[in-house]
């Protein structure tokens, strides 16, 4: 059958309308006025996600052998002292004097072409924004304050409002308050990851963008411990060749293109920091391609030094094009050294290290002070026991040493101690890993693979929309019809729908309407197979197969289609060998 690709309208309107229409997205509770920066996912925008979410298990889970964790949403306050979110997690806000709608400064200044509008300080932002126009109004900013908002939701834990809490801004931070114990599960070894899917909350100042930028969203984070001078993936070959265009620093100061690299010459080129980063570059790509990221709306960016966090060792961003957003970072991938776990010792007080063994036990000759308790004991009496254990982890200087006791530092002098010089066994070192992060936004990548997998053709004289969503991403995989809906057409078709969902497939049986709406019904929620149980079926036990991207049909046997069906949703065969 001949289609012909046709110029779309506004795709973002024609991919949102189809969302709504067919149930993949809503406005949430729209019947008390739907609130900006939330959205439900319908019938099948939830079965989507879920799919989405499966791919991403499959590459983290299945193939790198990271568990997955599930924390709380909320969390105690010191989490995010500690985290540096209590201080720091603010976007610069300012109010229009007119209309007195809150805006985000950077973004304004950003949509009047300044670049990097992000990391001006609020002085500069408020000069930039001077005489620019309200994006809400129209009237021109007068000399706009500009102030930071933090973007955590703050909440109470229990009655009385005793103990401050917050909705988690991202899902890395129970990974690494688990730390601790995720040690003792991997046993001690490095490298080791654990990986966290759920939901995420930011107060964003203002959402106009759909399921780009939300206050509720869903992060699916890895966060890979690795000891700090070995950042040698261990499973680099399998990604060693794999090449894909990057823009680096300086292609972006440069104003030149991505170049496209493979990942052991960018490695060893120095454009990107270590191995682990370059291999997650390279997952990140793979796996966003396999969810229906269309290749020519991919881009790595590497985050310019004064966009960078000043502890992170390399820190690149996914970004995938969409035709009413432009460039979306859907995916960061960071080298974020020992910043988190130093922060959580500091915090907390625990350790946040791996004991990891020498291959032999080492000898090292070292000073240690012994206290004369004769002396010190009626001289510091119940404190004296204390100083003594201070003492014996103390530096001697040449007069004495120094300990401090419930804040107080006292002098002891020599006299009152010995220095002995013993050989002391140490069986290993404490280290403290570094964290390598892939960090992805699952409803950005799913309105990616919406935009891109959708088209519109002309089919017979008749607009054809589809979505070419990848078989095992497609919220439907199989669609069964009887052509007619009696002579025990649909008893087959209705038994095939349960052979099939035994298989776990998820198949839609559909009798109502021409057989051809029926086609264009499942084309437009991207089923990627439908199967017609015609009057041949009755005689020969075949039915038609059709393929959604051809349009092509096959006769199969009824005992194949599971078998068949499979391989073809799992990618093992394609429609074109059947
Ligand atoms: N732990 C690192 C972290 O959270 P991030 O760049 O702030 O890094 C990671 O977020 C990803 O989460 C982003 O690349 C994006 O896909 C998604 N994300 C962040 N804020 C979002 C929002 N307001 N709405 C939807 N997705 C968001």
């Amino acid at each position: 059958m001949m289609s012909i690709v046709i110029r779309m309208g506004d795709i973002y309107e024609s991919v949102m309308e189809l969302a709504k229409r067919r149930g993949f997205v809503w406005p949430t509770s729209e019947c008390y006025g739907a609130v900006a920066g939330f959205v439900d996912y319908g019938p099948l925008g939830a079965m989507m996600k879920r799919n989405v979410e499966n791919l991403w298990r499959r590459f983290y889970v299945i193939r790198e052998g990271y568990y997955e964790i599930e924390c709380p949403t909320v969390g105690s306050e010191s989490i995010y002292i500690a985290s540096g979110h209590v201080k720091g997690f603010a976007d610069k806000m300012c109010q229009c004097p007119q209309c007195r709608e809150y805006l985000r400064a950077d973004h304004v200044a950003e949509a009047h072409g300044t670049n990097g509008a992000a990391c001006l300080s609020a002085e500069d932002l408020a000069a930039l924004l001077h005489g620019l126009p309200c994006p809400a109004c129209g009237e021109l900013l007068e000399n706009p304050a500009v102030f930071d908002f933090n973007l955590m939701f703050e909440t109470s834990i229990g009655p009385g409002s005793q103990r401050k809490g917050y909705l988690r801004p991202e899902t890395a931070q129970g990974i690494f308050t688990d730390f601790n114990r995720l040690v003792r599960f991997y046993r001690n070894r490095l490298p080791f990851g654990a990986v966290q899917i759920g939901k995420s909350y930011r107060n964003e100042i203002s959402p106009r963008q759909g399921m780009i930028r939300l206050r509720e969203f869903t992060q699916a984070e890895a966060e890979i411990f690795v000891h700090p001078d070995q950042k040698e993936h261990p499973n680099f070959s399998a990604y060693a060749d794999y090449a894909m265009p990057l823009l680096g620093i300086e292609q972006q100061q440069k104003s030149t293109p991505s170049i496209l690299v493979t990942m052991k010459d960018a490695v060893a080129q120095g454009l990107v920091a270590n191995e682990y980063v370059a291999y997650y570059l390279a997952l990140t790509h793979d796996l966003l391609l396999r969810a229906g990221v269309d290749a020519e709306k991919l881009r790595f960016r590497q985050h310019l030094p004064d966009e960078r966090a000043h502890y992170a060792e390399d820190c690149w961003d996914a970004e995938i094009f969409s035709e009413r957003f432009g460039w979306v970072e859907t995916v960061g991938i960071a080298d974020r050294t020992d910043y988190d776990l130093r922060a959580h010792a500091k915090e907390s007080g625990e350790s946040f290290t791996v004991f990891i063994p020498f291959d032999e036990v080492r000898y090292e000759t070292r000073r240690r002070i012994v206290a004369d308790m004769g002396v010190l004991g009626p001289q510091y009496r119940g404190r004296a026991k204390r100083i003594a254990d201070a003492l014996a982890v103390a530096t001697p200087g040449n007069e004495g040493a120094e300990v401090t006791i419930d804040g107080e530092t006292i002098f002891i002098p020599k006299s009152l101690y010995r220095e002995v010089e013993e050989q002391v066994e140490i069986r290993g070192i404490e280290v403290r890993p570094h964290v390598i992060e892939p960090s992805y936004g699952i409803d950005r990548m799913l309105y990616a693979v919406l935009e891109h997998s959708y088209a519109e053709e002309m089919v017979e004289g008749e607009v054809r929309k589809v979505l070419r969503l990848p078989p095992d991403i497609a919220p439907v995989q199989v669609a069964v019809f009887p052509l007619m809906n009696r002579d025990g057409l649909d008893e087959i078709a209705l038994s095939i729908t349960g052979i099939l969902a035994e298989r776990a497939i998820l198949a839609q049986y559909d009798d109502s309407g021409a057989i051809g709406r029926r086609y264009r019904r499942q084309d437009e929620i991207g089923t990627p197979f439908a199967v017609t149980v015609d009057y041949d079926t009755r005689e020969d036990g075949t039915v038609t197969v059709r393929d959604r991207d051809t349009m092509r049909q096959v006769r199969l046997p009824i005992g194949d289609l599971p078998e068949t069906l499979a391989s073809l949703i799992a990618g093992t065969l394609r429609f074109d060998q059947l």
